[in-house]
């Protein structure tokens, strides 16, 4: 596996490899890699005949206030994850390699980025999308893969994708969740037992909205009330939001649909989790 830090390395890695391979899979993480983006190495080492991966912590997509130097960086133990699950190149950037001096150009996809978490977060989907062209169009990749976990996420870089038509495909991933039910994330190592038992009550509320959807419930207003019962019984979660939205323009449903994501997020002690569940059947556009 070669490791490479700056642009010009990747573009040569890159250009090696289409030489000799196919197919070029892509997974974009910040690092701190759990099993969740083990699993998107994985589908997309399946997929191709190489896979690269990048490692940045993007500075972009976080607010003044938020958490960007605790973000943990493990750089050996990611490597190696990368490694063991097969990928070929992984692009390990400096901050000034992605983002020189004079930089001044950004991405922002309209609407789809004000609501839910953009409505905590409202500079993050502009930096969400911003490095993920610049990656794609460092990488050139046939396809990236992305998880479900970050729903809103991989909606607004489908919208990205198909807007510019940028020639990278997005194939989004099952949330990958611990035997208790809790959906993985970097940030969970910040939590206490006590804020993990908090934060089950997310995965609980998205459970019971499965379970009542399995029923034939369609109705969004029953399917909110079974979540929010789980959600208020739970004094140490801190509710941002739940809702029963429209899969593609994550607008909240009024009406019964064929398929509907059911979307939550709230926090515990310091930290920020979200999670989600599309009930019915789902094909990303
Ligand atoms: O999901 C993430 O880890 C990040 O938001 C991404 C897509 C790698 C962009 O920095």
């Amino acid at each position: 596996m070669l490791v490479v830090e700056t642009v010009p390395e990747l573009r040569q890695a890159v250009s090696q490899l289409r030489s000799t391979r196919r197919s070029i899979g892509f997974v974009p993480t910040m690092g701190a890699l759990h099993a969740g983006h083990a699993s998107l190495i994985d589908h997309s080492v399946a997929d191709h005949h190489a896979t690269v991966v990048s490692i940045f912590v993007n500075p972009l997509q976080f607010a003044p206030h938020e958490d960007l130097t605790k973000y943990p960086r493990p750089r050996t133990a990611d490597l190696k994850i990368c490694d063991d699950h097969g990928a070929e190149v992984v692009y390990y950037p400096a901050v000034h390699d992605v983002y020189p001096t004079g930089f001044r150009t950004t991405v922002h996809v309209a609407e789809l980025g004000t609501r839910w978490e953009g409505a905590a977060r409202p500079t993050h989907f502009d930096g969400v999308t911003t490095v993920v062209a610049k990656l794609f169009g460092m990488v050139g990749a046939d396809i990236a893969y992305f998880g479900q976990k970050d729903f809103q996420q991989q909606t607004l870089i489908r919208q990205m994708v198909r807007d510019l038509n940028m020639p990278t495909q997005v194939k989004v991933c099952p949330i990958v969740r611990d035997p208790d039910g809790m959906a993985l994330s970097s940030r969970n190592i910040y939590l206490s037992n006590a804020e993990r038992a908090s934060g089950l009550a997310l995965s609980k509320s998205l459970l019971a909205a499965q379970q009542h959807w399995n029923q034939g419930d369609r109705d969004p207003a029953l399917l909110m009330s079974a979540m929010q019962a789980i959600l208020a019984a739970e004094p140490g979660l801190e509710l941002s939001y739940a809702s029963i939205a429209d899969v593609e323009t994550l607008e909240p449903l009024t009406s019964p649909q064929p398929v509907v994501v059911a979307m939550v997020a709230g926090r515990v002690g310091t930290t920020r989790l979200i999670d989600n569940a599309v009930l019915g059947p789902w094909q990303p556009l």
